[in-house]
């Protein structure tokens, strides 16, 4: 297996999932990888981070590509969620000289998730000497789980944060300019939207700790996707900080799902009606767009409009789907109102209303509802709803 330099000292040596397909829920149509360094001193070398647990083999057989396992000296565990440490227990056992260190809730975490296997605990400004090359910490709890923890390397300005900045993305590529800036930047949104959303105050303070912390960045090297340098890591920075504090611009995401096409039909109208009042609008069929998708159109965007036809009383099912989805990723700070169809009962557009308010987003408008399909007088209505909805997001501040 290859590895690869990042820096003259760092090299990557994680596992590429070319075929994760789900990731706990969070469609990822390019699989992901699992990246782990090893930052190479006079003295010392450490692994920062593990894999998932199927990984290990790809990942002792990179590390043995670059230097023997018994010259690792130190293991670093920045975050605990199996991705990272399913994989811990085989990787010490490969290289039982190597001091293992991780947050204190990360020490716990460890413990915990491993039947009580022990490490030794590093907290915020901790040093390790590994000869020319050193290794600094800062926890940063809930970036994303209350273990995760960032591992700075001063001599070589690289920051190897974990999740943060990550992109589920697998290739052959380690560099997001190699990959491709666009896409790359796209891929940061998605996995910021279902990974981080509910997060915002963790990170806002995250980047405020890193800015605050004087740290120096050449690279940005996270344990999911590409690899960020120079000047990309500015923006990628300005990205997470806008995301952080919920900004967000005139747009409109239309979610529905249909039986008949009368709910389709209805968001077609809809979509014409607020992009002609001058917002940003997208429009996703549940049944058949990756929920992930949807969600990362969320991210930037003002309000969401969600449509249903009545079945059995209630709302499709993928509807509600997705609104157990998002209920975890707490969209707060949007707006919301829906739309549907029904024969002879209603009841789609009253659970949709109840969950979406649940889940905090504000429902000022009223429930746009049709018998069967929509006809002429339908549409005219339907549009002088949507503009109405437009005209509100664009008063939102
Ligand atoms: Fe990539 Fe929170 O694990």
């Amino acid at each position: 297996m290859r590895a690869a330099k990042v820096t003259d000292n760092i090299w990557w040596v994680g596992a590429i999932d070319w075929n994760l397909r789900d990731f706990h829920g969070f469609e990822t149509p390019q699989g992901t990888t699992y990246n782990c360094y090893l930052v190479m001193g006079d003295t010392g070398i450490a692994l920062v981070d593990t894999t998932k647990a199927p990984f290990v083999s790809e990942l002792l057989s990179r590390i043995e590509s670059v230097v023997p396992l018994e010259k690792i000296t130190h293991i670093v565990v920045n975050h605990v969620e199996p991705d990272h440490n399913g994989g811990l227990p085989e990787v010490m056992a490969a290289m039982p000289q190597a001091r293992v260190v991780a947050s204190p809730a990360g020490v716990k975490g460890v413990a915990e998730y491993h039947n009580g296997l022990e490490v030794e605990a590093v907290k915020a400004g901790d040093v390790i000497d590994l000869g020319g090359r050193t290794l600094t910490f800062q926890p940063m709890s809930m970036v994303h789980w209350p273990d995760s923890m960032f591992t700075y390397c001063p001599e070589e300005r690289v920051l190897m944060p974990n999740d943060a900045f990550g992109q589920h993305v697998s290739s052959d590529e380690r560099f997001a300019s190699e990959y491709g800036l666009d896409a790359a930047f796209h891929e940061l949104g998605v996995y910021y939207a279902n990974i981080l959303l509910p997060l915002g105050t963790a990170i806002d303070k995250a980047i405020t700790k890193v800015v605050e912390t004087g740290w120096e960045l050449d690279v940005v090297a996270p344990s999911h996707g590409l690899i960020w340098r120079g000047e990309e890591i500015g923006r990628v920075i300005e990205s997470y900080q806008r995301w952080g504090v919920g900004e967000k611009r005139d747009k409109i995401v239309i979610a529905y799902s249909t039986m008949w096409g009368s709910t389709a039909a209805l968001a077609s109208r809809i979509a014409d009606a607020v992009g002609a009042a001058g917002c940003e609008v997208v429009v996703y069929d549940l049944a058949v767009s990756p929920i992930a998708h949807v969600t990362a159109e969320l991210l930037e965007a003002k309000a969401l409009l969600l449509g249903s036809p009545t079945l059995h009383h209630g709302m499709l099912y993928r509807v509600a789907g997705y609104l157990q989805y998002l209920a975890g990723l707490k969209p707060t700070g949007r707006l919301a109102a829906t739309f549907g169809s029904y024969g002879w009962s209603k009841g789609a557009e009253k659970q949709m209303r109840a969950r979406l308010e649940e889940i905090g987003f504000e429902m000022p408008f009223d429930d746009f509802t049709v018998k069967y399909r929509p006809g002429d007088d339908d549409f005219s209505s339907v549009a002088e709803w949507a503009t109405g909805i437009a005209e509100a997001v664009k008063d939102k501040q």
